[in-house]
């Protein structure tokens, strides 16, 4: 079975979140399932330098645009390497972020850049770019591969399409001249193709034509035929409920792993788990704080967006316990930036603050703190949290999306029967969240049930494995189907 994955971020070529960690491990685990996975991204300046094998193989021109298609692989800790296309044309040669400039403002002309992405992958799909190959499956990830879908459906002899939600809130909104200038279907421009209150919202692309939708935790997948969270597109989620699933995230559990991760001080596992103390007294040296290892260090790393619910923690920290440190890394809304700086500045040695984008420093936040904090107001799956069980670091969630599916909550009866990992909290607010920073400051006293809580957040199996199947299993009941 030959499956084309397609997305504008995959680790380690690009990332700026989570969709960079899946699409990065997922084709690496089906592979190992003896799927033939293949990767396409557009050729960002910084993926063509990631992926140093990387040669021409077509060229092209696209909807006017000079189009080379590159090809090269990466390992993928099994046997096998993964083949990797990349779409090189003038509209990814832009240094940084994938998405927006120095300044956090989004590229205006995003909309036309992932569009031609996506007629690049179409061809590359139905191989016409690489003759040697193409799709049964195609799988698009998010609303940048939104139109792959989409121009697929019109071709009578096509591969099987599946759509995964990433994030719904993200929708591709593009409005007037610039959408007419994408050269889409006038069809298109209708309630039940991309039309979305006036502009064109190019996710719909996936929602509307794909064959069949999935989104990345399975509370999520009902959480989005809600209006509360469906980001007024339940409706069209609701009718097309029949197709669309939850399939829960992995993790690379290669590069997450406190018993071998390089960016650490010290490494340890459930058995040996000195090491933890080490980490913790190196992270708060290394970030200011004071060196207390009967502090609760509460350690954040996240995009700083309302989604993240960033505004909640700010209000609960003039009230945070004596005895509770914050360490935070995150990059995003210059606001949010700007008072958690302040937040810093106002309890030295108490709260670090440290912003921009930092892979080892994640790391080092993930294995030093004792808890971690993810106070989302929505989050489709979230792998902070599956990161933060695996280092023995207790998280702290918002019950929403894939929190809520993977967190189970101290209660006197989970810690009774022995099946808590973590602190859920009860709503997203900050009252809320400050009365589970204090119920975890109080659990932290204890040694023993707290030794626990960390022990059966180490044993969670998070490893790709039964994620990979599930998508294995979907992508081979849609080829049966449409063969029948
Ligand atoms: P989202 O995709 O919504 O940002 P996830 O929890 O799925 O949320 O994934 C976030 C990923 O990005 C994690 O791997 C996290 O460690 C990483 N990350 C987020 N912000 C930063 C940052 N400032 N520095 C380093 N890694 C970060
Ligand atoms: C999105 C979501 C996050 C999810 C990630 C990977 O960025 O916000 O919850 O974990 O995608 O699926």
């Amino acid at each position: 079975m030959r499956v084309l994955l397609a997305a504008s971020e995959a680790w380690p070529l690009v990332k700026t979140g989570g969709l960079g960690d899946v699409v990065g491990a997922l084709p690496g685990a089906l592979r190992g399932l003896g799927v033939d996975a293949r990767l396409v991204l557009p050729a960002y300046p910084a993926a063509r330098a990631a992926l140093a094998n990387a040669e021409p193989v077509a060229r092209s021109a696209l909807y006017g645009a000079d189009m080379t298609l590159l090809r090269g692989d990466l390992p993928t800790g099994g046997r096998r390497r993964l083949p990797v296309y990349l779409i090189a044309t003038d509209a990814f040669e832009r240094p940084g972020n994938p998405y927006h400039d120095a300044d956090n403002v989004d590229w205006p002309d995003n909309p036309a850049r992932f569009a031609l992405f996506c007629r690049a992958a179409a061809a590359l799909a139905l191989g016409h770019l690489a003759p040697d190959w193409c799709a049964d499956v195609v799988h698009a990830h998010d609303w940048q591969a939104g139109l792959l879908p989409a121009f697929l459906s019109l071709h009578p002899r096509r591969p099987g399409t599946v759509f995964t939600i990433h994030n719904l809130a993200y929708q591709g909104l593009v409005d007037g001249d610039a959408a007419a200038g994408l050269g889409l279907p006038a069809a298109w421009w209708q309630m039940d193709g991309l039309e979305f209150f006036g502009q064109l919202a190019l996710i719909k692309g996936g929602l509307a034509f794909a064959d069949r939708l999935t989104t990345v935790s399975p509370r999520y997948a009902q959480e989005i035929q809600t209006p509360a969270f469906g980001c007024g597109l339940d409706g069209l989620l609701r009718h097309r409920a029949d197709v669309l699933s939850g399939i829960l995230n992995g993790i690379d559990t290669a590069q997450w792993n406190p018993a071998t991760d390089p960016a650490l001080l010290g490494r340890y596992d459930a058995e040996h788990f000195d090491a933890k103390a080490a980490n913790k007294a190196a992270l708060q040296r290394e970030l200011g704080l004071a060196v207390r290892p009967q502090a609760l260090l509460v350690g954040l790393v996240s995009r700083l967006v309302q989604q993240k619910g960033i505004d909640l923690l700010l209000d609960a920290l003039p009230r945070l316990p004596d005895g509770v440190q914050l360490a935070v890394l995150g990059s995003g809304d210059a606001a949010f930036v700007a008072a958690l700086r302040a937040a810093a500045g106002a309890q030295p040695g108490r709260i670090a603050f440290v912003a921009g984008y930092d892979e080892p420093l994640a790391h080092r936040i993930q294995a030093g703190a004792d808890a971690f904090l993810v106070p989302s107001r929505f989050e489709p799956c979230g792998l902070t949290q599956f990161y933060a069980l695996r280092y023995g670091t207790v998280p702290i969630v918002t019950a929403v999306g894939g929190l809520f599916d993977t967190v189970t909550d101290a209660t006197p009866a989970h810690l009774a029967d022995g099946s808590a990992t973590g602190i859920v909290c009860s709503a997203p607010s900050s009252a809320a969240l400050l009365a589970a920073i204090v119920r975890t400051h109080t659990l932290y006293q204890d040694d023993r049930p707290w030794r626990q809580l960390q022990r059966t957040g180490m044993a969670k199996d998070h490893s790709w494995a039964s994620s990979a199947q599930a998508y294995a299993t979907l992508y081979r009941d849609l080829l049966d189907r449409s063969r029948n």
